[in-house]
């Protein structure tokens, strides 16, 4: 019996976890028992429970209610508990995902008490150190002892770092185990899809028709700390609201929620608060699953709705200069626009007048999970 524990804190992470824990229970429950950790990064009901409800995620064994400080203090506090933890509860592996704050805390910590550590969402790249997520995923991978990457990009930029599968029967940082797997955002959009549509009321709440809105998201720090980026952002979004005479439906990170009061200017405020975009509060991932799906256009700052947007075949304006989900823009599906309104408003002109987009398979097969929990009871079980 192979005993896994999972650390997650963050809200992509706790919707990438149930696709694992999904597979452990329903396949693989003779073979590996899982033990969850939640950080405690994100915390608020919305940002955190509500996944846990839906998503049928086995409550969290520990909650070590870290919360928000600076990155040096949230992501210390972290290690130092978590290190208790896999102290008193040894593991055989811990499995971490993604790019935050508490996938480092759980590499780290694991990886100095010589436990295996699983990255899944491994070899992701901005090459912009500047921002904090490509920190956490450089060092996560570089302590990693199986690392699996969702793209084919992901698997090139471990090699170009050195990071080469090892072949042998012992496994370790030094010798570590690289695959291109597939993507479990994707496993779980074909697992919930269906559940979504016939749970979720979020277009009659908000009375939106299909295809007549669009939905925006963003909340990355570079966008949502400098108050010229933020402003420039909901600008543009209320320009194509007017032009387009569709609504606009924006689910707000609670981070951008409270930078948008203070830092855009007040004629803008006013104009946002009447309703002209429409600021919701965060939604629930079925409710999230649904606005994609049926939504006229996406445009996001977020990792995990670029890739949603194209598993739901949708155009995407990505309010970032650059991405990590490179086979994405190739085809043509998604434009960077970085938060430059004459950009975005451009990027919209381009997928009104040639709407014909494709969208490849590129995620995988929609069993990246199963996958992940076979590779590791065959390396490290
Ligand atoms: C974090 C991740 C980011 C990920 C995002 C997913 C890092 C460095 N960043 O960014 O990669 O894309 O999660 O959503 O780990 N807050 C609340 N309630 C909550 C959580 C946060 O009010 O439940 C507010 C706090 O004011 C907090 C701020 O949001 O200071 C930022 O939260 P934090 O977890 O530090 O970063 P995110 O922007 O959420
Ligand atoms: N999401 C959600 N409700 C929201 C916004 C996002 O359920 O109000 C989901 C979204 O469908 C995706 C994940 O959260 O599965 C993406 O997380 P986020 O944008 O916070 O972080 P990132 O992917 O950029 O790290």
């Amino acid at each position: 019996m192979m005993h896994l524990t999972t650390v997650v804190g963050a809200r992509p992470q706790f919707i990438k976890a149930a696709a694992v824990s999904r597979a452990v229970r329903e396949i693989f429950s003779p073979e590996i028992t899982e033990r969850i950790i939640h950080t405690g990064q994100h915390y608020d009901h919305e940002m955190s429970e509500v996944f846990f409800e839906e998503l049928q995620l086995p409550r969290p064994e520990v909650n070590l209610a870290v919360g928000s400080h600076s990155h040096g203090k949230q992501t210390a506090l972290m290690i130092s508990l978590l290190e208790k933890e896999f102290l008193t509860n040894p593991p055989d592996a811990v499995l971490v995902y993604g790019d935050t704050n508490s996938t480092l805390a759980g590499a780290l910590a694991a990886s100095k008490l010589h436990i295996p550590v699983i990255h899944v969402e491994a070899g992701m790249r901005s090459y912009d150190k500047s921002m904090p997520e490509e920190i956490n995923r450089v060092l996560s991978d570089h302590v990693s002892t199986l690392l699996f990457t969702p793209t084919e990009t992901g698997m090139r930029n471990l090699k170009k770092e050195g990071l080469v599968h090892h072949r042998g029967a012992f496994h370790d940082p030094d010798h570590p185990v690289i695959y291109h797997c597939g993507d479990v955002m994707y496993d779980n959009c074909l697992h919930f899809q269906a559940l979504a549509e016939e749970r979720s009321r979020i277009l009659e709440e908000y009375g939106l028709e299909p295809g007549r809105y669009h939905l925006a998201t963003l909340h990355r720090a570079q966008n949502t700390d400098d108050p010229a980026r933020l402003t420039n952002l909901f600008t543009a979004l209320l320009e194509i609201t007017h032009a387009s005479g569709k609504k606009t439906i924006v689910p707000l990170h609670p981070r951008t929620s409270s930078l948008l009061r203070k830092s855009v200017p007040d004629p803008l405020l006013k104009a946002l608060m009447a309703g002209e975009c429409i600021l919701a509060t965060p939604v629930a991932y079925f409710d999230m699953l649904v606005l994609e799906k049926n939504a006229h256009l996406i445009l996001t700052d977020s990792g995990g709705v670029q890739k949603e947007a194209y598993f739901f075949g949708k155009p995407c304006i990505i309010l970032r200069a650059e991405t990590e989900w490179k086979e994405i823009t190739a085809t043509r599906s998604a434009i960077l626009a970085d938060a430059d309104p004459k950009k975005i408003r451009k990027a919209y002109q381009r997928f009104e007048s040639s709407p014909a987009l494709s969208f490849p398979p590129i995620f995988g097969d929609g069993h990246a999970a199963s996958f992940i929990c076979r590779t590791m009871l065959d390396c490290l079980g």
